[in-house]
């Protein structure tokens, strides 16, 4: 604990992309070696913390979120020995290390799916899964019509009368947590981390953990990211409590935050004071920019995380959604990023949004999410958003691997106008925004007080303080420029401000 609480209260978490984030031995895919070596760059950038995506053992049909062993780590990624490396190498340079457990499901390659398979209908070793027989005459119909929330159905059949459930992809069956092994096992590997010196782990498909044991329908008209039998249920709760009783047994104020997708009501329970320290803001990614929905939006998250004694945990983008730039355009992203900095809480960025990376438009067969797969290319997924990065200018893969490498998505022609190289010197740059607006957020804005006091601004602007007095953060939501000069004066700002006001989707900080 330090005076304003614990060091995640207001932290700036880096999501380290690891396929896509630097590659040393250039197989394609980035990894361990690869982002220790980026670790002072990111000390340089001004985040707290980093959060490595899954570096487990995995066959790959979910970039990773389907592991096949839990207390280690790919070969692909590195060693045990180089992520204890890293870890040290990070603390060092003053940042924390957050790793991802996926404890919701595990590969169609791991030992207990494959002995589970194997074992053929009403065995035991099936019933560290949700595994139903099917309906129809020879069981040839799923149990039930629950949709995985990649398209398609959420069962699969094992081929002999029974199915078994996967919220994701075929090839990531979803373990039942009731099961005392699968139980004993997820201590075990939140321990195994533990043990090892990281300072958080992020719980992936947070509230899927436990579904009605009944599996009943779904309700008539229900649409994706509607309440269900699978989600949020009371009982998970009772599984963060004890994950919390664990991490509370070590020292430094180790982090739980859940991967939630919902609102306030969603959010709220994970954040009771025996729960986590952390739940994912992420309905922000979805408020149209105008400034009744962020007001409103704001209000009802602070207050339903600081009934709790926490903050909200703001994503301003991650590996599962478009880029920054995409979803609000590049201005607009760079003027969020100055609103979610400027308010009370934890803010996770995602690798790349610092350069202002644009989502890339990818041919079908270069498509590995299988999110395009299961929705029949419905949907085109997320691969636009996790393309490996530009560290150089200069020829592919620009700096992300070694010269004559073939990252394992393919970066446009061009990519190297938003390397790092490229915008590492240039004041106007979206890296030296970021650069600047987290050494600034420092003095400015950590540690003040978690209210937001709303104040007058012109039509389609929020303004805003934290408690009475302290700088402003002025956003102009709308598309046409403000013409009347900002009051006070400008501390950092989105876009050029000198002039008649405020540009179009621009936000600045003023004192
Ligand atoms: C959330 C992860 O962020 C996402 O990438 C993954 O596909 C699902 N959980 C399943 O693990």
């Amino acid at each position: 604990m330090t005076a304003t609480g614990p060091w995640w209260r207001e932290a700036i978490t880096y999501e380290v992309y690891l396929r896509s984030f630097a590659d040393a031995d250039g197989d394609g895919l980035g990894d361990l070696t690869g982002a220790r070596s980026r670790l002072p760059y990111l000390a340089g950038l001004g985040v707290d913390a980093v959060w490595l995506t899954p570096f487990y053992p995995s066959p790959d049909h979910d970039g990773g979120y389907d592991v096949s062993d839990h207390r280690a780590v790919d070969p692909r990624m590195g060693t045990l020995a180089e992520l204890d490396g890293l870890i040290a190498d990070a603390h060092r340079l003053g940042l924390r290390v957050v790793v991802d457990l996926v404890l919701n499901h595990v590969s169609s390659a791991h030992p207990w799916f494959i002995a589970a398979r194997a074992a053929g209908p009403g065995s035991p070793k099936r019933d560290r899964f949700h595994v139903r027989p099917g309906r129809g005459v020879a069981g040839e119909l799923p149990p039930n019509g629950w949709r995985s929330i990649f398209g398609g159905s959420a069962w699969a059949p094992f081929g002999d009368g029974e199915w078994y459930l996967h919220l994701f992809d075929i090839e990531q069956p979803d373990l039942r947590h009731e099961h005392p092994e699968v139980a004993a096992d997820a201590a075990a590997t939140l321990r195994f981390w533990l043990e090892r010196g990281v300072d958080g782990v992020r719980f992936d498909a947070a509230g899927s953990l436990v579904k009605d044991p009944a599996y009943p329908e779904l309700p008539p008209g229900w649409r994706a990211g509607d309440p269900s039998p699978y989600s949020d249920r009371d009982e998970v709760h009772e599984i963060y409590r004890r994950w919390a009783r664990q991490l509370a047994a070590y020292p430094g104020d180790r982090l739980g935050v859940a991967e939630t997708w919902g609102g306030p009501e969603v959010i709220g329970p994970y954040l009771r004071p025996d729960e986590l320290g952390q739940a994912f803001a992420m309905d922000p990614l979805y408020w149209p920019l105008r400034p009744e929905p962020w007001r409103a939006g704001v209000d009802a998250l602070l207050a339903a995380t600081t009934r709790h004694g926490r903050l909200p945990a703001w994503v301003h983008g991650s590996h599962d959604v478009s880029r920054a730039a995409q979803r609000w355009g590049r201005d607009g992203a760079r003027a969020m990023l100055l609103v979610m900095l400027a308010l009370p809480g934890a803010v996770y960025l995602y690798a790349g949004d610092e350069l202002g990376l644009p989502e890339v438009a990818l041919a079908d067969d270069e498509i590995r999410d299988p999110v395009f797969r299961r929705s029949g290319g419905e949907e085109r997924g997320r691969d636009g958003a996790r393309v490996p990065l530009p560290w150089t200018d200069g020829p592919a893969p620009y700096g992300f691997g070694p010269v004559g490498s073939t990252p394992w998505l393919p970066q446009p022609a061009g990519w190297g106008g938003f390397s790092v190289a490229r915008q590492a010197d240039d004041p106007t740059s979206a890296l030296a925004l970021t650069r600047a607006a987290l050494r600034l957020r420092e003095r400015c804005w950590r540690g003040r007080p978690a209210e937001v006091a709303w104040l007058d601004a012109p039509p389609g602007c929020l303004a805003f303080r934290r408690g009475a007095d302290g700088p402003t953060c002025l956003v102009n939501l709308g598309n046409a420029a403000i013409d009347r000069r900002p009051p006070g004066s400008v501390l950092l700002a989105s876009a050029p401000v000198g002039g008649p006001g405020l540009p179009a989707r621009s936000a600045a900080w003023l004192a």
